[in-house]
């Protein structure tokens, strides 16, 4: 989702007030309060600045933390509500840390007119988890994405970022198994 110009202008130039005050909070916080400050910070001046922000702060922290999001609206100057929506609109973000597999399936249009509904299914029952969820012994977490551009090669996946084509249930069981051995 693009911001509106208005939003982007919002969040990219408003660290003035608030920022420096939150900034200075953050940083007798907690390391990810801090870390979210600094990252804010370092971006506040990019135009539509909240995504690249959000990004970043995932990369570095696994996740985006809740008591994060407080500091990032205060040094970009926008409600807290604004930030919750912009990170619980994209499927990509998270709010807890992701567990040691990451498997993402595509729920877009091609990949479910190739069988990605059943492939849902089978990933669901094989994990013992819904979307959003960790499996079973806590190992892999289960995520949807929006499709992969590999639309011509439906249903697709990424096994720890890493992409798969043509997934079947029984492609999926041998892909996740060999990314569980790699790791054991
Ligand atoms: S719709 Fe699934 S990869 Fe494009």
């Amino acid at each position: 989702m693009a911001q509106s110009p208005a939003k982007a202008n919002l969040a990219s130039s408003a660290g003035a007030r608030g920022g420096d005050l939150a900034h200075d909070r953050a940083a007798q916080a907690s390391p990810a309060i801090a870390a979210a400050a600094r990252i804010a910070t370092a971006h506040l001046h990019e135009p539509g600045c909240l995504l690249p922000i959000l990004h970043a702060a995932q990369d570095e922290l696994g996740c985006i933390p809740p008591e994060t999001v407080q500091t990032i609206a205060e040094i970009l100057n926008l409600s807290r509500a604004e930030v919750h929506g912009v990170i619980t609109f994209y499927p990509h973000f998270r709010s807890e840390p992701a567990a040691r597999h990451v498997v993402q399936l595509c729920r877009a249009e091609a990949c479910q007119a190739m069988g990605a509904d059943a492939l849902a299914g089978h990933a669901r029952a094989r994990l013992g988890c819904d979307f959003h969820e960790h499996s079973a012994d806590g190992a892999v977490t289960l995520e949807p994405v929006y499709c992969l551009g590999l639309c011509a090669q439906s249903p697709a996946m990424l096994i720890d970022g890493r992409p798969h084509a043509r997934v079947t249930p029984q492609r999926f069981d041998r892909l996740l198994g060999r990314a569980l051995e790699e790791s054991a």
